[in-house]
């Protein structure tokens, strides 16, 4: 039995295109965020629940990709959203702009209702909050790991609605590269996720054709320890998928950390290629190993389905 894996891509998709849900299945991301907020104009909002509900409702079931959807914060429009898409037994919850964790244990509440009305499992509805979007949420981001919140699967980070509650003109420095703010905002958000026991999730790629950039990042994000990151479009699903699961040389070289140690029975620490190595280093390749075995069970467990075996 391989653990559950945590989606490496999560593709956005605008709630009220019928035409790019149409496109959604065929992605190959690993979950799909289908959004009722920002990318949905104000006078639009009915037809994305509308849409939004049906495609959930045509999906039931176990399902791959992962559906979430993206609400409208919860003292916006959150509960006339979930009122909307709730009987189609969406898998998660994204809750944009979250101050901290008293706002995912409110839509926890909420959802416990929601379940009970249509007859879903308890507690078989995950939450995502992005939960850096307001300065209140980006300096409370510890809270996450101070209360139990079995709902919860991760935390995702975003900089443009950071930048608009702050009041500045842009999200980066001269370099091009995040400003302090957001990094810091990016590292807390990655921290928190740790202590809290669930998946980093890293922001999106803005620039959608630079596919070259988005693989560097990505791969830089992966191996700082998150462990996916939002796509915006599906060009950018494959480059997601790749950067987070290990590559080649990081298998090999989990490996040789691993053959090191049993080569020396009992020792704590060993030399590898003149570098000292010790337990983390074990773990983290035992870490790399199972998540590779993860991928692949999963993978061979899809190759019947897709064959339409
Ligand atoms: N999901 C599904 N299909 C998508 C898609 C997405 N997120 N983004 C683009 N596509 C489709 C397009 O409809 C288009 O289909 P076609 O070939 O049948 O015409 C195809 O992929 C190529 O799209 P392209 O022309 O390269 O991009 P675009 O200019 O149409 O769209 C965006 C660019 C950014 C508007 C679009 O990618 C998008 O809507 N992204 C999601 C935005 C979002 O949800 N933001 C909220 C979170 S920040
Ligand atoms: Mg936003």
């Amino acid at each position: 039995m391989t653990p559950p894996l945590t989606p490496r891509s999560w593709l956005f998709i605008p709630g009220d295109s019928e035409k790019k849900l149409g496109k959604a299945d065929a992605s190959g991301a690993d979950a799909l965020i289908l959004d009722l907020e920002d990318s949905v104009a104000p006078e639009r909002k009915a037809e994305a629940r509308r849409l939004v509900r049906a495609h959930l409702a045509a999906r039931p079931g176990a399902r791959d990709p992962l559906l979430y959807v993206r609400v409208n914060p919860l003292d916006v429009s959150a509960l006339e959203d979930l009122a909307a898409v709730m009987p189609g037994a969406p898998d998660g919850i994204m809750i944009p702009k979250t101050d901290g964790a008293e706002d995912v244990a409110r839509l926890s509440n909420w959802l416990d209702a929601f379940e009970a009305a249509h007859g879903i499992e308890p507690g078989r509805t995950r939450i995502l909050p992005v939960a850096t979007e307001t300065a209140k949420g980006a300096l409370r981001l510890a809270t996450f790991a101070e209360v139990p919140l079995p709902r919860l699967v991760g935390l995702t980070w975003g900089a443009e609605d950071l930048s608009a509650a702050l009041g500045a003109s842009t999200n980066l420095g001269p370099d091009g590269e995040w400003a302090l703010t957001y990094r810091i905002a990016r590292s807390n958000c990655l921290l928190a996720a740790k202590a809290a026991g669930v998946a980093a999730i890293d922001t999106l790629y803005v620039d959608f054709r630079d596919d070259a950039g988005l693989r560097a990042a990505s791969s830089a994000a992966a191996d700082e320890g998150f462990e996916g990151r939002i796509a915006i479009h599906p060009a950018q699903v494959a480059g997601i998928n790749a950067a987070f699961a290990p590559s080649e040389a990081a298998l090999a070289h989990a490996r040789r950390v691993i053959e090191a140690f049993e080569a020396n029975p009992g020792a704590g620490t060993v030399g590898l290629d003149g570098k000292m190595i010790d337990i983390p280093h074990l773990r983290q390749a035992r870490h790399v190993l199972g998540l590779h075995d993860a991928l692949a069970a999963r993978a061979a467990a899809k190759t019947p389905h897709a064959q339409g075996a």
